[in-house]
């Protein structure tokens, strides 16, 4: 992937995410959108995967056919959102290997927090596709990535719903190496760091916990 940043205009994921982000949406129809939405996302960012050909026997000849190459990617969900993600990606990906991080933010210092990381073996050898839906401040994306790298990923790409300009430039500025794929690129983020206009706290409207 050559673009840090790109947003995928194609017109289901542009009508999806104008459903999500209707606050009269129940959050039955977001979850389901969600999951439809991060299935076109996956799409796009695994357009450019490495491939490779293994010798089949279709019912009228033998062919070399196309497969994927190298070891199982692996999917790293940041807590809590990026579940909501994930489920989708994972439909499409079903061998993906799945880690996740759970980051929290110090009131105090407001830098995030480690509080759970278990992510696949052999990261060092895999795409890892890291997920969350909102891309705000970026603090919390680029302290994930921070603690992947730092466990040997190598090759990672972010997938997101939304982003705003603001998380862009930290996470370009921390990790210009990690390509950004979004639904959208907001216009800023209000005063207590959520995006505008956004669809609000990703995680509330997907779990129904607010
Ligand atoms: N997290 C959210 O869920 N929503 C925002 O707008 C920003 C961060």
């Amino acid at each position: 992937m050559a673009e840090h940043l790109t947003v995928v205009d194609h017109p289901l994921v542009q009508h999806k995410l104008t459903l999500m982000r209707d606050k009269g949406t129940s959050t039955a129809v977001f979850r389901q959108l969600l999951r439809e939405i991060s299935q076109l996302l996956a799409y796009e960012i695994t357009r450019a995967l490495p491939m490779t050909t293994k010798t089949i026997e279709t019912p009228m000849t033998e062919m070399d056919a196309p497969v994927l190459a190298g070891k199982k990617l692996a999917l790293v969900s940041i807590l809590r959102a990026g579940n909501g993600l994930l489920d989708g990606v994972l439909e499409l990906i079903p061998s993906a290997r799945v880690g996740f991080v759970g980051l929290y933010r110090d009131e105090e210092t407001l830098q995030p927090v480690q509080y759970y990381f278990k992510v696949p073996e052999g990261l060092d050898e895999r795409l890892v596709i890291a997920v969350d839906p909102m891309l705000a401040t970026g603090n919390s994306s680029v302290a994930a990535i921070d603690l992947l790298k730092k466990s040997g990923a190598k090759n990672i790409r972010f997938l997101c719903l939304l982003a705003a300009p603001e998380g862009v430039a930290r996470m370009k500025d921390a990790h210009p190496d990690v390509p950004i794929v979004t639904a959208a690129l907001d216009e800023k983020l209000n005063e207590i760091g959520y995006i505008v206009p956004g669809l609000g706290d990703a995680g509330d409207r997907m779990f129904g916990t607010k």
